[in-house]
């Protein structure tokens, strides 16, 4: 039986062991380049089986949150390269997670102040962060976005696999495509946020297009097994939904089955809050999108998220729902929260006030155990 300390090889990568830490947007990394205090705060959490860096933007179109990073400039991919350097150094390994955020930005974030871009030009009802020249920061509205033109669709294909690949050149273990949460792969994917008439709108096999031309641009790139992806079948994050999550779920199940993927990562629930919350009228079965999986011949490892503690973590690897198991929160006040679930040890309480950009305050300076 699995246990959440063993060793586990998935895809071209072997893990210490099977306790992940999720993707964390911290926004500290000011001018999109990752700095010295990135640096530390990533490296006190190499413990981790795996780390997945927090959202990190393809291009400065894919932006939507102040300070937070890119890996399209050279400066960024050396700042990236001493993070992924340190994590290794202590014995942990690392993914990068590319963004592109479409609607979920605000004009004063894109460039030359354009107005984001989407599927289709649907406003989300969401918010996006800003830090003004003063330093102060704010939640304002998301703009409007104007819809993509089907060659812009080709060139941010072509920005993800580039990505990927400066993500390589930085020193990451792989990427994790983000397709969840509500950004740009998951506009694509919903009815409630695509309502294209061409190739990419449409039956849900059209939706799903992007999130494949995506994961075909990049497992060519890298190699499948450096390759993951983050789904959130239910979740309404930034204002996304969709008439029929199972459908469209067990499809991409039974067609990403396809490519030896290295992860499949699945958020349950609405990410950060209700782990039963649904969309429509049936609960949203998970296990028959992991079986569809795995019926296809999927051979890459499942992964979990949203409210996992200790014991749900041991259940679910027990009951063989999950290989892996992703904790978000938990990474941001726990810098060693691998050796506390070893020892069932109290946990850090978390401090809200200083998740979204500041300094090593509630960042680097949460306490380890006999530290
Ligand atoms: C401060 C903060 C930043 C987050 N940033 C990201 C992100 O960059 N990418 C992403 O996919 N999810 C992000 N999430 C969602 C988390 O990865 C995770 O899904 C969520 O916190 C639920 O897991 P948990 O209950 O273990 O915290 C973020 C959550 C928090 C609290």
């Amino acid at each position: 039986m699995a246990n959440l300390f063993d060793p586990i090889t998935i895809g071209d990568v072997t893990l210490e062991n099977r306790i992940i830490m999720g993707p964390l947007m911290r926004n500290r990394s000011p001018d999109a380049v990752p700095n010295e205090l990135n640096v530390e705060y990533y490296r006190q959490r190499a413990s981790a089986g795996l780390i997945i860096s927090e959202a990190t933007a393809i291009t400065e179109q894919g932006q939507g949150y102040s300070h937070a990073p890119g890996i399209y400039s050279d400066e960024a991919v050396e700042g990236w390269r001493h993070v992924t350097t340190a994590v290794h150094e202590s014995g942990g390994k690392i993914f990068c997670q590319l963004v592109h955020v479409g609607r979920i930005s605000h004009k004063s974030l894109q460039p030359f102040g354009d107005p984001p871009v989407a599927p289709s030009p649907i406003q989300a009802r969401a918010k996006t962060f800003v830090v003004y020249s003063d330093g102060s920061s704010d939640f304002i509205e998301t703009s409007m976005p104007r819809q993509l033109k089907p060659y812009e669709i080709s060139s941010i294909i072509e920005d993800f696999r580039r990505a990927a690949a400066r993500a390589m050149e930085a020193g990451f273990d792989g990427v994790e495509i983000h397709g969840a949460n509500g950004y740009l792969v998951d506009q694509f994917l919903r009815s409630g946020a695509n309502q294209r008439t061409d190739l990419y709108g449409g039956p849900l096999e059209n939706r799903a297009r992007f999130m494949f031309d995506v994961v075909g641009a990049i497992s060519r790139e890298i190699g499948p097994g450096r390759t993951a992806i983050r789904l959130s079948p239910v979740a309404p994050s930034n204002d996304i939904h969709d008439d029929k999550p199972q459908a469209l779920f067990n499809y991409l199940a039974s067609q990403l089955s396809a490519y030896d993927l290295a992860y499949v990562h699945v958020i349950e629930g609405a990410t950060g809050g209700d782990r039963v919350y649904q969309q429509g009228p049936e609960p949203f079965n998970y296990e028959e999108m992991r079986e569809t999986y795995y019926r296809t011949d999927g051979s890459g490892a499942w992964m979990v998220n949203n409210g996992y503690d200790r014991q749900l973590a041991i259940d679910a690897l027990e009951k063989e729902r999950a290989d892996l198991i992703c904790f978000g929160r938990p990474f941001v006040a726990n810098p060693d929260l691998v050796r506390r679930l070893r020892i069932n040890a109290q946990l850090n309480a978390l401090d809200q006030r200083t998740l979204f950009g500041g300094d090593e305050k509630g960042y680097t300076d949460y306490p380890v155990l006999g530290g």
